[in-house]
């Protein structure tokens, strides 16, 4: 302990409510650095493995409020809006640990334009681009470029923000409903049009302290609602890792290409980065491209990285607050393969009926090497019931990918909620690799 500089009993927040912040909830949990776990404002699941706090806000002064008389040591932000409205700058303000940028290097996701910006400036490889708040002039540009070609609004959208255009004509509306407000509101007055890049896509996730850059293990989204990545885009279905085709090289080059040269890019643009870097990655022809960054920890990602994480997450998660990630061993994960999948309501990421009871969950908490995740779900009397769209995550380890598939469709088997969805391929592209390539 002395050695690392880590509290022996610490009280740690978890801000958030869904199954990424569970899986940190779980892994907090289990440290035996960790006295109390708090979570805001929490799910069914996270109110059975930890405490939640009764605030009358969830704004950002008044968690600080509640951690400052708490004795919280460690606050870790799940959701990017928090981070995106300064949830980082006010704990700091007041001599708080928190984990996560500041609202100005969280622009990093909460604007399109400024990342685009800044990679353009330092070399990032990412998708051609240009920037633009006037239809006619979109218009212009998209007609040179022809389709498919993507149109993405500048800021927060949840996941909404983004059209993959086949053809010019779904391209120009896309443009103008999104410039009008119609699409996103606000977030959408500027957008961005890019180059249509083909390829796999993967999440690296870093730690970042500010002076050290420690990467996580590749994971694999799955963004669209339907097998076969059909349908529209969702906050996504599920997730596994490792991923096959980025091996250590790959890591390497990503690292050196991509997320130094962003971290560096940052600093040298006056703003200092803490937290996690979560670079979105399209496996070109020509090498890993950009896709997007995000400020935070992924979802699903999360949900299939914890259950191999074998270091403390406490003891990490505090080197990264206090700046001390340099004096830590390397992180040490679990070779077995994680694959996790999402238990959604029918109709999402469009309306759905929530309200239902889950049935099966004491099952499958008993299953060795199987992890259930609640995101949307509420305790209703006893009874834990869904309450929105992604309801549950369940993760399962394996000795390789078909493995951990296995043992998690055996798990979601035993689940049951009315109006319950699931993709059904998750991990299709490590599993089929001679299709993709
Ligand atoms: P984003 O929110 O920027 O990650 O975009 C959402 C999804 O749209 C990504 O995960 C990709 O599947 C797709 N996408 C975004 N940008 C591009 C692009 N330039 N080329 C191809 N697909 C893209
Ligand atoms: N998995 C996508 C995200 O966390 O934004």
């Amino acid at each position: 302990m002395a050695d690392t500089g880590a509290k022996s009993r610490m009280q740690v927040l978890v801000v958030g409510s869904g199954g990424r912040e569970h899986a940190i909830t779980l892994k907090l949990v289990q440290s035996p650095k960790v006295d109390a776990v708090w979570c805001y404002p929490g799910n069914a699941g996270m109110a059975q493995a930890a405490r939640i706090p009764k605030l009358d806000s969830s704004d950002a002064n008044t968690l600080a409020e509640f951690a400052e008389g708490q004795g919280i040591d460690l606050t870790i932000v799940g959701p990017e809006g928090y981070l995106a409205e300064g949830i980082v700058d006010v704990f700091r303000s007041r001599g708080l640990c928190i984990v996560g940028p500041s609202q100005s290097a969280a622009r990093i996701e909460s604007s399109k334009v400024f990342a685009k910006g800044l990679m353009e400036k330092y070399g990032i490889p990412t998708a051609a681009y240009r920037v633009f708040s006037e239809y006619q002039e979109a218009k212009g540009y998209i007609e040179e470029m022809g389709a498919p070609i993507v149109i993405k609004a500048d800021g927060l959208a949840a996941g909404k923000g983004v059209v993959v255009a086949e053809d010019v004509e779904t391209a120009l509306e896309a443009v103008r409903v999104t410039l009008s407000g119609q699409r996103v509101g606000e977030a959408g007055r500027r957008i961005v049009v890019e180059e249509f890049m083909e390829g796999q896509e993967v999440s690296i996730l870093a730690l970042y302290d500010g002076k050290t850059c420690v990467p996580l293990v590749p994971s694999q989204d799955h963004k669209a609602v339907g097998d076969g990545d059909q349908g529209p885009n969702t906050g996504g279905m599920g997730a596994y890792s490792p991923v096959p085709v980025v091996d250590e090289a790959l890591q390497r080059e990503i690292c050196q290409s991509i997320l130094l040269p962003t971290l560096e890019a940052l600093h040298k643009e006056g703003v200092t980065y803490t937290g996690v870097l979560y670079a979105g990655l399209m496996l070109t022809k020509a090498g890993p491209k950009v896709v997007e960054f995000n400020c935070r920890f992924g979802d699903p990602e999360t949900q299939a990285l914890m259950p191999r994480l074998r270091t403390d997450l406490a003891e990490v998660l505090l080197a990264v607050g206090e700046g001390r990630l340099a004096s830590l061993p390397p992180l040490e994960w679990d070779p077995r393969a994680c694959v996790s999948v999402i238990a959604a309501s029918q109709g999402y990421p469009g309306p759905h009926d929530t309200g239902f009871p889950i049935v099966g969950l004491d099952a499958v908490e008993k299953m060795d090497d199987v992890f259930v995740y609640h995101g949307a779900t509420a305790l209703r009397g006893d009874e834990i019931v869904t309450a929105g769209g992604r309801v549950l995550s369940i993760s399962a380890l394996g000795d390789d990918i078909q493995g951990a598939r296995d043992r998690a469709y055996e798990a979601i088997a035993k689940l049951d909620f009315e109006n319950m969805y699931y993709r059904k391929d998750i991990a299709w592209r490590a599993l089929d690799q001679g299709k993709v390539d």
